[in-house]
């Protein structure tokens, strides 16, 4: 895939209509207030839309919030799958559903962002007359959001009818969206077939960071792959395997693999069915001379709990009734000392149950282990990105990605959806 992209600094916005997608998908309060639990990703994209404003573009923003259902019927059969009474579930629940995901808590925090108005407008179709009229009115230097994207049945269908719709608001597309581009939607890819499309900053430099650490890495490439499951990174596996000079595995799935070793895993996490699997990646490994370095000591608890029983135990000698939540401390220091002489680290996944403070002494190392390096340091969105924040090393790395799935699937080498409908430089 080509990461060159041409971006906002590229073309004329100048008294143009910019059509700019971002991803607002921010967390909301469970009580249903409304309010935002955390606006990283509305900060993400300011300088992308001060930049446009600045520049003199009127710019029409778009965001998709959470997953609506915007048809009634498959509201009540996907609830009914999850075990709702279907007698329970009437239209006005449904409506309520789709309010629940409605844009004002964003427009609302945006506008504070930004220190100027932004009208929202639009309803479940996204794209009506008022908003045509609204888009049409829109001066430089102004802004407005537009109601939730997947509010319209096209949305995830990538449906050209409501592409063009939202096209027709727009003399440009811009993305800024780096967290929705492996998604293949209207307004993440499709919309780009009808206007001239370029990436904002924040893509830019995902493409740059990451892309750049994948197509010709600072050596030694160091990849640290950690989470609950081997089948969930297979994937990334495969890829930097290919790339990578030493990968680290920790986390849940290092139980699969050291069961697929001959070791007594206790009651850890285990996928049975990626035993083999789990053998095949340390023999290719071998054959590719990639170092890969398995937990050799763990931190086996007596429950999952933060106030579990724990010891330190050999990494393939978990008792029965014990279960792996950390790497041992031996195990630490072999992952830092690899940390220690890389010239990139990309990392993806904690090393244990880092949310249990007595269990998060290896996903901590590991971090103060990046921040202490001179090394290109990634951070992969989602649960390695929170764990960084968490334990209070954000600022020291050179990049933590804003997306989960998205820096995930970037990782595992696949095309990007959003990324590939952009021009080429
Ligand atoms: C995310 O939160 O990772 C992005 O906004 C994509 O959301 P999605 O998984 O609902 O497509």
């Amino acid at each position: 895939m080509n990461y060159n992209k041409k971006t906002v600094k590229d073309v004329d916005v100048a008294g143009k209509k910019v059509l700019l997608r971002c991803d607002f998908n921010v967390p909301l309060a469970k009580d249903g207030s409304g309010v935002i639990t955390d606006d990283k990703r509305i900060r993400a994209a300011l300088p992308t839309i001060q930049y446009l404003l600045d520049q003199g573009a009127a710019v029409i923003a778009c965001s998709h919030l959470g997953k609506p259902e915007p048809s009634f019927d498959k509201w009540v059969k996907k609830q009914t799958e999850k075990g709702k009474d279907p007698a329970t579930l009437t239209k006005e629940k449904w409506e309520k559903s789709l309010e629940a995901l409605c844009m004002e808590p964003v427009a609302k925090r945006l506008s504070e962002l930004l220190g100027k108005p932004v009208t929202l407008a639009g309803d479940i179709n996204v794209v009506n007359a008022d908003v045509e009229a609204k888009a049409a009115a829109l001066k430089p230097g102004e802004i407005m959001l537009l109601q939730n994207t997947r509010f319209n049945k096209g949305e995830t269908k990538n449906d050209p009818e409501f592409a063009k719709k939202l096209a027709g608001l727009a003399d440009i597309y811009v993305s800024d969206a780096f967290g929705a581009v492996h998604r293949a939607h209207a307004s993440t890819a499709g919309v780009a077939a009808y206007l001239p499309a370029v990436s904002g900053f924040l893509i830019q430099k995902e493409l740059e960071v990451i892309g750049g650490a994948l197509a010709a890495p600072k050596r030694p490439l160091v990849a640290i792959l950690g989470g609950a499951k081997v089948s969930s990174k297979i994937g990334v596996i495969n890829n930097l395997l290919e790339i990578a000079d030493t990968i680290i595995i920790g986390g849940g799935m290092a139980y699969t693999f050291a069961k697929a070793q001959g070791g007594q895993v206790g009651d850890s996490l285990l996928e049975s069915d990626w035993l083999d699997y789990a053998n095949d990646m340390v023999k290719k490994a071998a054959d590719k001379g990639v170092k890969f370095l398995l937990p050799v000591d763990t931190v086996a608890a007596d429950a999952f709990a933060p106030d579990a029983n724990a010891q330190v135990v050999p990494a393939g000698a978990i008792p029965d009734g014990w279960q792996g939540l950390d790497i041992g401390p031996e195990t630490v220091k072999a992952y830092c000392d690899a940390v220690a002489g890389a010239g990139t680290v990309i990392w993806n996944g904690p090393m244990g149950v880092f949310e249990f403070e007595k269990f998060a002494v290896g996903t901590k190392a590991v971090a103060e282990a990046l921040s202490n390096t001179d090394a290109i340091t990634i951070i992969g969105g989602g649960d390695s990105a929170a764990a960084v924040q968490q334990l209070g090393y954000a600022d020291k790395m050179t990049h933590i990605s804003t997306g989960g799935g998205a820096s995930l699937e970037f990782m595992e080498g696949k095309e990007l959806p959003g990324v590939a409908c952009l021009l080429d430089k």
